[in-house]
């Protein structure tokens, strides 16, 4: 958890997807590390983001819930509805290159990209993340995959994490390091 805090106070903003706001309801802010909340930024095509989501409330900055919806719901002045380009294959979802335009001209240059599943596989994908922490805990959940289908059609295309580096830290085990897409190892 406090490596997590620390990470969200390294980035200027942190994005997750619709599913992890119905399921966990984070705030998203840095508690258990000193720095700076990072800008949060939702992807909820169709505005499902309940009003009561902890989200809507934060302490120091409007949310920012990027959608393809022409709706405008009162969430609440701790969010901004920010409309963007819906994907080329399918038109009620929001497209990921032009949310990170968006966030780009909006002044956001590091993205913690923090889940669920959906969305990491997604940004994985569509090969926009540069880098990746992985936490491995000492406990068996079963029948969860963090990283779904990415389509890397054969073993020269699968994604590398390299250089690789990993640490202790507790009971736990951290991997980090750069994605290289063309399955190349240095
Ligand atoms: N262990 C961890 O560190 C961690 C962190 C976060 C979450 N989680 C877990 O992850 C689970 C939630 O994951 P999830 O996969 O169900 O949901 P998710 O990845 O949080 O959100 C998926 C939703 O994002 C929306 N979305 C908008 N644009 C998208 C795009 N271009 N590509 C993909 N999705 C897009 C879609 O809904 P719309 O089409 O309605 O927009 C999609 O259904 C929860 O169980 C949570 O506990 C774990």
């Amino acid at each position: 958890m406090r490596l997590t805090h620390q990470l969200r106070s390294l980035h200027d903003g942190i994005l997750v997807g619709i599913g992890t706001i119905l399921s966990d309801d984070p705030q998203l802010t840095v508690r258990q590390w000193t720095g700076a909340n990072p800008q949060p930024v939702v992807l909820d095509s169709q505005l499902r983001t309940p009003p009561s989501a902890k989200i809507c409330h934060h302490p120091d900055k409007k949310c920012w819930l990027m959608t393809v919806s022409s709706e405008r719901k009162m969430l609440g002045e701790q969010v901004d509805i920010l409309t963007v380009d819906s994907c080329t294959r399918n038109a009620q979802r929001v497209s990921l290159e032009g949310a990170m335009r968006l966030l780009r001209e909006r002044g956001i240059k590091s993205l913690m990209v923090e889940g669920g599943a959906t969305v990491i596989t997604a940004f994985l994908r569509a090969r926009l993340a540069d880098s990746l922490v992985l936490t491995v805990a000492p406990r068996l959940v079963g029948g969860y995959k963090a990283v779904g289908d990415l389509q890397t059609e054969g073993y020269k295309n699968q994604l590398i994490i390299d250089p690789l580096h990993s640490a202790a830290s507790g009971k736990d085990h951290i991997l980090w390091g750069d994605l290289q897409y063309n399955g190349n190892i240095s």
